[in-house]
C-alpha cells in the first residue's frame, strides 16, 4: 500500500512525525512525503526534519507564501501532478492549513481516498481560515482519524459518521510521548535563555486574527509586557507577527523575543514554564502533555476539553491589563488530571486502520 503525504507548515512536520516512524516498521507501507513550501525557513521547516529524523520529502513543490487563493490554487495544481505520477492509494492530510485542503481536494477530484488525522475539530468561527480547510477537509475525506469524542460529535452533527470516523486519539501526543525525555537530556535552552525552571512565562502568537488586528497584537504585546515586569516572559516569535509587530512599530520591551525554535527547545522551553500564553492549537495541547496551565489568547478554541478540565484559560486580547491579570491569576493553578489524548499510540492506530480497510 502506498500513501501520499502532503504537508507544508511547522505543526504537520511534527504530526507527521508519528506516522514516518511507524511505516519505517511496517514492511508491508510505503509513505511518499510531499512538502508544499508552505513554510520554508531553516527554523520554520528543516530543523523538524532533523530533530524528528523525519525522512527528507520526495517533493519539494516550493510555493512559498502567498494569499490563500494564490497559495492554494498553486498547490492544488502541482499536487494534482504528484498524485498523477505517484498513483497513491490513500493520500493523507494533517490538520488544517492551506495544505491541507490542497492536498484533500486534488485527490478527492482525482478518486483517491483521501485520510484527515486531526479531523473533526470546529472553532465555529468561519472567519478563520483554518475553519473553512477543516470542514471542506471532512467533508472529502474517506477515513476521518479524529483525537477526541468532542470532535466526533462535531463530525456526527455535520452528517459525517460511520465505520469511516476513527476515534484514535492525538498523533501529537505520540510525537511528545517519544521526544520529551530527550528534550530534557538534550535542549540547552534553558540555560542558554538564562531561564531557571518554573519561573518563566512561555509565549507564542501567530495567528491571522491576532496578528492581523492592530488593537489586538497591540493588546498582546502590550499585556506580556505587563507581566515581564515581574516574572521573565519568553517569546519564540513566528515570522509573520515579527513582521506584523515591526509594521505597527510596536516595542516589546522586557520581554525576550527569540527567533522560532526547533522541537526540543520548544518543548524543553514548555515543559519548564510556569505557565504558557499563546493562541497555537498545538501548543495549547502540549502545555497540558507537560501539566503546565495555558491561557489561550483567543475567543475561541478547537480544544474545549482543556478549558473543562481547567488547565486552559481563554482570553480575548483586545485588553493589556485584562490580559496580564489573567495570565497572573492563573500561575500554579492546575487543573484535574486525566488522559485527554489517547495512549500515545494514534499512529499505529491509524496505519492498522487503513490496512485493514475499514474505510469509506
Ligand atoms: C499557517 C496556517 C495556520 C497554522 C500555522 C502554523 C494557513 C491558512 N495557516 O499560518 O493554520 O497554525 O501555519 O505555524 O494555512 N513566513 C515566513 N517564513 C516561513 C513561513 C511563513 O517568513 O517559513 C511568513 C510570510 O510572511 C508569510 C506569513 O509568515 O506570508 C504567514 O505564513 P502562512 O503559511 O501563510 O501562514 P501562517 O501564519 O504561518
Ligand atoms: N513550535 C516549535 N517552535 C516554535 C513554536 C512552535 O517547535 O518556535 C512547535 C510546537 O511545539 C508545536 C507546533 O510547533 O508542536 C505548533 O505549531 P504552530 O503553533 O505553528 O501551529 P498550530 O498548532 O497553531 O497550527
Amino acid at each position: 500500500m502506498k500513501i501520499l503525504t502532503v504537508i507544508g507548515a511547522r505543526p504537520q512536520f511534527i504530526k507527521a512525525a508519528a506516522l514516518a516512524h511507524e511505516v519505517a516498521i511496517t514492511h508491508s507501507l510505503s509513505e511518499v512525503l510531499v512538502h508544499t513550501g508552505q513554510h520554508y525557513d531553516a527554523n520554520m521547516s528543516d530543523v523538524f526534519f532533523e530533530e524528528l529524523g523525519i525522512p527528507a520529502p520526495a517533493y519539494h513543490l516550493g510555493i512559498g507564501s502567498a494569499s490563500h487563493g494564490a497559495q492554494t490554487g498553486e498547490m492544488l495544481g502541482a499536487i494534482e501532478q504528484v498524485i498523477q505520477t505517484e498513483q497513491p492509494d490513500w493520500l493523507l492530510v494533517y490538520g488544517d492549513t492551506n495544505s491541507t485542503l490542497a492536498g484533500a481536494l486534488a485527490a478527492a477530484k482525482l478518486h483517491v481516498r483521501v485520510a484527515h488525522v486531526e479531523a473533526g475539530l470546529r472553532s465555529f468561527n468561519k472567519r478563520m481560515p483554518e475553519e473553512l480547510n477543516r470542514i471542506l477537509t471532512d467533508h472529502v475525506s474517506d477515513a476521518l482519524f479524529v483525537p477526541t469524542q468532542t470532535a466526533v460529535d462535531h463530525l456526527g452533527r455535520e452528517g459525517i459518521a460511520g465505520p469511516h470516523v476513527h476515534l484514535v486519539g492525538d498523533v501529537m501526543y505520540d510525537v511528545a510521548l517519544n521526544m520529551a525525555g530527550r528534550a530534557r537530556e538534550r535542549s540547552q535552552i534553558l540555560q542558554d535563555l538564562n531561564l531557571s525552571e518554573g519561573q518563566y512565562v512561555l509565549s507564542t502568537v501567530h495567528r491571522a486574527e491576532n496578528t492581523n488586528e492592530p488593537q489586538r497584537l497591540k493588546a498582546i504585546v502590550e499585556g506580556l509586557q505587563q507581566v515581564a515586569q515581574t516574572l521573565p516572559v519568553v517569546l519564540p516569535l513566528h515570522p509573520r507577527t515579527r513582521r506584523m509587530a515591526t509594521e505597527q512599530g510596536l516595542n516589546f520591551g522586557a520581554v525576550q523575543v527569540v527567533p522560532p525554535v526547533g522541537y526540543l527547545d520548544m518543548i524543553r522551553l514548555e515543559q519548564g514554564a510556569a505557565l504558557i500564553a499563546t493562541d497555537s492549537g498545538g501548543v495549547q495541547k502540549e502545555a497540558y502533555f507537560y501539566r503546565v496551565p495555558c491561557v489561550t489568547l483567543r475567543d475561541e478554541t478547537e480544544w474545549t476539553e482543556l478549558v473543562a478540565a481547567g488547565w486552559n484559560t481563554l482570553v480575548t486580547p483586545t485588553d493589556a491589563n485584562t490580559l496580564a491579570q489573567t495570565i497572573r491569576s492563573r500561575l500554579g493553578q492546575a487543573g484535574q488530571d486525566g488522559q485527554l489524548y489517547g495512549t500515545g499510540d494514534a499512529a499505529r492506530k491509524i496505519l492498522d486502520i487503513l490496512q485493514g480497510g475499514l474505510c469509506r
